[in-house]
């Protein structure tokens, strides 16, 4: 079936109806675009496990702070378009502002305290955001699965969060982070980077694998786990961290040394000259 593009909510209900009612399985896997291979690992799972998969492609002003890059953030419906068709996604929903926000959004979803800690303390009002156009997304497609990358870690959690207490009737899918093949993780901002800033930025993913490997031979302490991560960061001139974030992979709370969770998560953003990059890690404590 060659891929549909719809834009408004109307349409988009009215298309997914019939397939609802012949109980079709529906996968949605949502997007702010400038699709990359970790958004296609993203579309492949939710291609195995559904009859019909729909992409949302919106960047949504609701989740960037007043400095932050969504004027100039990457779009590119066109170059979306031709990868959702290679991977074989069915529909791609694409709305405007207006169509997402007629008016200015009064109700809001707030996933409190997991949304104001680590990098909801560095980008207020982020994760409402994000939970808000999620939730409405859910809201309008009804999927039985939803698809998230696990480099937003913190994302994810707020997400299963919100679904388990609202009661959002859908399974939300979690799919490890896609990395090139020097390390660092795939994310439309890579596109800000220079060359000499792309290669600055594999030691994000330098900095996690040293600490998994302190964690894997039974360092536990999380202060020493972030000198691990602090130490290799700082062996990269143009690396400037904002977050080094050591928490239960589960809760995101603190690690206890003495009441060790089953894995810890490793969450960063760094700048990487103007481009904060963020990347991810969850260790097995054994
Ligand atoms: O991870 C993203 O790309 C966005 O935060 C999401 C989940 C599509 C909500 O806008």
């Amino acid at each position: 079936m060659p891929l549909e593009t719809v834009t408004t909510i109307a349409e988009l209900r009215e298309r997914l109806r019939p397939a609802r009612w012949a109980g079709k399985s529906i996968g949605l896997v949502p997007t702010m675009g400038y699709l990359h291979r970790g958004h296609a690992t993203l579309v492949d799972r939710a291609r195995d496990d559904n009859d019909l998969v729909v992409t949302s492609v919106f960047v949504n002003p609701l989740q960037f702070g007043p400095n932050e890059d969504f004027a100039r953030y990457p779009r590119d419906l066109d170059a979306d378009r031709k990868m959702l068709a290679a991977h074989r996604a069915d529909i791609v929903f694409a709305p405007t502002v207006e169509e997402m926000y007629p008016q200015p959004i009064a109700t809001h979803i707030e996933v409190e305290g997991l949304s104001g800690r680590l990098e909801g303390e560095r980008r207020p009002g982020h994760f409402r955001g994000v939970a808000t156009v999620v939730g409405k997304l859910f809201n309008v497609v009804q999927p039985d699965r939803a698809y998230f990358g696990e480099k937003d870690y913190q994302q994810l959690q707020v997400i299963r969060r919100m679904v388990a207490d609202l009661s959002f009737p859908l399974e939300i899918v979690g799919v490890p982070t896609v990395r090139d093949v020097d390390g660092v993780a795939l994310s439309s901002r890579n596109v800000y980077l220079s060359p000499t800033e792309r290669s600055a930025a594999q030691v994000l993913s330098r900095s996690l694998a040293a600490a998994a490997e302190a964690i894997s031979a039974g360092t536990v302490d999380p202060q020493k786990i972030e000198a691990i991560v602090r130490g290799v960061l700082a062996s990269e001139p143009l690396a400037d961290p904002d977050l080094v974030a050591i928490a239960a992979a589960d809760t995101l709370e603190p690690v206890d040394p003495k009441a060790l969770p089953p894995a810890i998560a490793l969450m960063i953003a760094v700048r990487i000259g103007r481009t904060r990059l963020i990347d991810q890690r969850v260790v097995a404590v054994t």
